[in-house]
């Protein structure tokens, strides 16, 4: 048997997949709204491992099995034995002995990874403390959508050095745009990561300059799930870095924000921007759904 393709990171993709990918989703997008029957996935079952907590990934995988005619099956690592010790490595062997495709949110990178390097089926990182790889499908899928291709274009990220920050740091080489990275010292982004895309990827301090002429701001919360202890010290350390309508105003006249959610208003992102009609924000949301069907259906082909 051929060995299964997961999707760990961003860098588990081509650049030609990841546009194709964002061609599918959109394509989906639209048979979803016309109730058209796009069952490619009929029987097939996902297990979905929850560590931390979620609204978006669990409802869009879930719907889109569903929608894709297989099914889904909701499992906190604290309900099953995963959550009493029993190693990660066995517990891969015996779930993707069961089911066709798993997906894992969880607090170690490397947990993915082990679990990946054990199972039979495709496994998908659906964010670990590292990466959040499927929530920049969704973002890339709301740019095209919105403005065409990513290439040549620059992403300004506002705050945390995250797992959302390091995913769009992958996705910076994969689609051939530059990242600004602002963020306070402290803060920063992985050192080695950094380096290894010095060519399109940066830090600067200072917001306002990184926000200037920018195509797409992004933000995340200044505290991640696993965090919650440093949340007096990140918001004292990131309020400079809020996205808010003074550091929209200095990014280029069409510029798109953008922000994963949850959100905390007034923290990372003022709700003014949160709740302007003219916000992408919710449909960057929606996009999860359609983005992650395509994936899954990449994924199992
Ligand atoms: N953006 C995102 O992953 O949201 P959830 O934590 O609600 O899944
Ligand atoms: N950086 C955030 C993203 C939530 C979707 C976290 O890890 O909690």
């Amino acid at each position: 048997m051929s060995s299964p393709r997961h999707f760990l990171t961003l860098n588990d993709i081509s650049r030609d997949e990841f546009h194709a990918l964002i061609h599918r989703a959109v394509e989906l997008k639209a048979l979803h709204r016309t109730g058209e029957s796009h069952a490619t996935l009929r029987g097939k079952v996902m297990a979905m491992i929850f560590a931390k907590a979620s609204t978006r990934t669990r409802v869009s995988f879930e719907a889109g099995m569903s929608q894709l005619g297989g099914s889904a099956m909701f499992l906190s690592s604290q309900d099953t034995q995963l959550g009493r010790g029993e190693p990660i490595a066995d517990s891969a062997r015996v779930i993707s002995s069961m089911v066709d495709i798993v997906m894992i949110r969880t607090f170690a990178h490397a947990d993915v990874e082990t679990f990946a390097q054990h199972s039979k089926v495709p496994v998908i990182n659906a964010l670990t403390d590292d990466y959040h790889p499927c929530q920049l499908l969704a973002d890339m899928q709301t740019w095209f959508e919105q403005r065409g291709d990513m290439a040549g274009k620059t992403v300004c990220w506002l705050g945390d050095g995250n797992n959302m920050c390091h995913s769009y740091i992958n996705a910076a080489k994969i689609l051939d745009f530059e990242l600004v990275i602002a963020c306070a010292e402290g803060f920063d982004p992985d050192a080695k990561l950094l380096d290894g895309n010095k060519e399109r990827v940066r830090i600067e301090r200072d917001p306002k300059v990184a926000a200037t002429g920018a195509d797409l701001l992004v933000t995340d919360v200044w505290a991640s799930m696993g965090q919650e202890d440093e949340t007096d010290t990140r918001l004292a350390g990131l309020a400079p870095y809020q996205l808010n309508r003074a550091l929209l105003d200095l990014a280029a006249p069409d510029a798109l924000y953008m922000h994963c959610l949850p959100a905390h208003r007034g923290e990372e992102i003022t709700a003014d921007l949160m709740d302007d009609p003219t916000s992408v924000i919710w449909d960057e949301a929606e996009n999860r759904l359609h983005a992650q069907k395509a994936l899954i259906e990449l994924l199992l082909a």
